[in-house]
């Protein structure tokens, strides 16, 4: 049974899928594993690291996929990748499948078994496997640093010989993973923070850490959680109530942190330019659902805009920005679902499809895309 780490071909991708404690582990479990040189430079990870947990390194992609029976990745393979990549060796990966039929046809078409990370369902069984919790909780961490670096201003408040410093004012919206973490953050950093979100579970969550709840507390608002947790799209008329009371309160707001996400849907627009133009010079938004369309109208992806003194920071691939740490808990999520697909006995791979969590996240497989939420559409 065969292993292969390959570098990312996206160069704006710094993370890799596996670490010298996940490759040991895969060789306690009989896998030979093979990895492209250079691999984890980006995520702090020598090669000569790699080497002395067991790996064998090979010069370029072509040498490290020949003959896998399971490939680590970051993200979807690519044509060159597919081009490598023996039919039916398994792919794991974060597939960002929403939206990408061509790639998805692409993906099936070169027979590989193809399982997105991010479909993972969230049982008990599966957080160590929970991809989103882990990059998202990292996302939230270093939005507060990442914003706080634009700010010029102080967070704490300070009193000094020379006058008081006022701390300063910190608004979340969206309290999943990331906007948890990064209340958390933001409060561990002297700031005062409020938070909103749609889903009435997240108060007490949001109270619990220290910080102010702020939204519209309707009948509708106290139904607006998914079965599964989730947000869901809110009504027009709850959206301008909603607004309105975000648009009087982001004006007194030094810093604001997005982070709302609707799952397979584009990012819900909360922040307007009217309500950047409310706040100070100074300021500073920060994006988290820019890569989804974006939360507010003015973010551009991957930039940092000036908008009348208001800076909007659109960083793409934030958990990247921390690039060892989501690597070592990318790896661990990798490792803890791959171990699931190989026989401990036999060392061989040996898939259950009958298990729930291969039926969720089995994207492709025997030369077709196999995910009841992906099916091409008729033509
Ligand atoms: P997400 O990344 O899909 O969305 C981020 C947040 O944005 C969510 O809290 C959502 O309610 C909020 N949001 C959406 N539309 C909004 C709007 N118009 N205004 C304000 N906020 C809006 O969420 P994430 O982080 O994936 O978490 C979703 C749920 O999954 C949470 O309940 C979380 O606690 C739960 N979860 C469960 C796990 C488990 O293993 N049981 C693991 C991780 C998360």
């Amino acid at each position: 049974m065969r292993i292969a780490v390959p570098a990312e071909s996206d160069p704006t991708e710094p993370r890799v899928g596996a670490t010298p404690d996940t490759i040991r582990k895969f060789i306690a479990l009989g896998a030979s594993v093979a990895v492209q040189s250079g691999a984890g430079t980006k995520a702090g990870i020598r090669d000569r690291d790699f080497e002395a947990a067991g790996a064998t390194l090979e010069p370029d992609a072509a040498g490290t996929l020949l003959d896998a029976d399971i490939v680590l990745k970051v993200r979807r393979p690519d044509g060159a990748d597919l081009a490598n990549i023996k039919r039916n060796a398994i792919v794991v990966g974060i597939m960002d499948p929403y939206g990408q039929d061509e790639a998805l046809r692409i993906m099936a078409e070169a027979g590989v078994t193809g399982f997105s990370m991010e479909l993972m369902p969230r049982i008990t069984r599966a957080q160590v496997m929970d991809v989103l919790s882990s990059q998202a909780n990292l996302a939230g961490y270093r939005s507060v640093i990442d914003a706080a670096e634009q700010y010029g201003r102080a967070l704490p408040m300070m009193m000094t010989a020379a006058g008081t410093v006022p701390a300063a004012r910190i608004f979340i919206m969206g309290v999943g993973v990331a906007g948890l973490q990064a209340i958390a953050t933001a409060r561990r950093l002297g700031a005062i923070v409020t938070a909103t979100d749609v889903r009435p579970a997240t108060k007490e969550q949001v109270e619990s850490l220290g910080a102010k709840f702020v939204a519209v507390e309707d009948d509708e608002f106290k139904q607006a959680e998914t079965s599964g947790g989730y947000a869901k799209e809110m009504s027009e008329g709850y959206k301008q109530k909603q607004a309105a009371l975000v648009a009087a309160h982001i004006a007194k707001q030094d810093i604001v942190i997005t982070t709302a996400l609707i799952p397979g849907r584009p990012a819900p627009r909360l922040v307007t330019s009217a309500m950047v133009q409310s706040m100070r010079p100074g300021s500073v938004i920060l994006d988290l659902a820019v890569e989804r369309g974006g939360n507010c109208e003015l973010s551009r992806p991957g930039e940092v805009v000036d908008h009348d003194g208001v800076k909007i920071v659109g960083y793409l691939n934030v958990p990247g920005r921390l690039a060892a740490t989501a690597s070592s808990l990318y790896a661990r999520n990798l490792y803890a679902f791959v171990e699931t697909l190989i026989d401990k006995t036999s060392k061989t791979v040996a898939v259950n499809w009958d298990d729930d969590l291969v039926k969720a996240t089995c994207l492709t497989r025997d030369g077709a895309i196999v995910h009841p939420n992906f099916q091409p559409k008729a033509a």
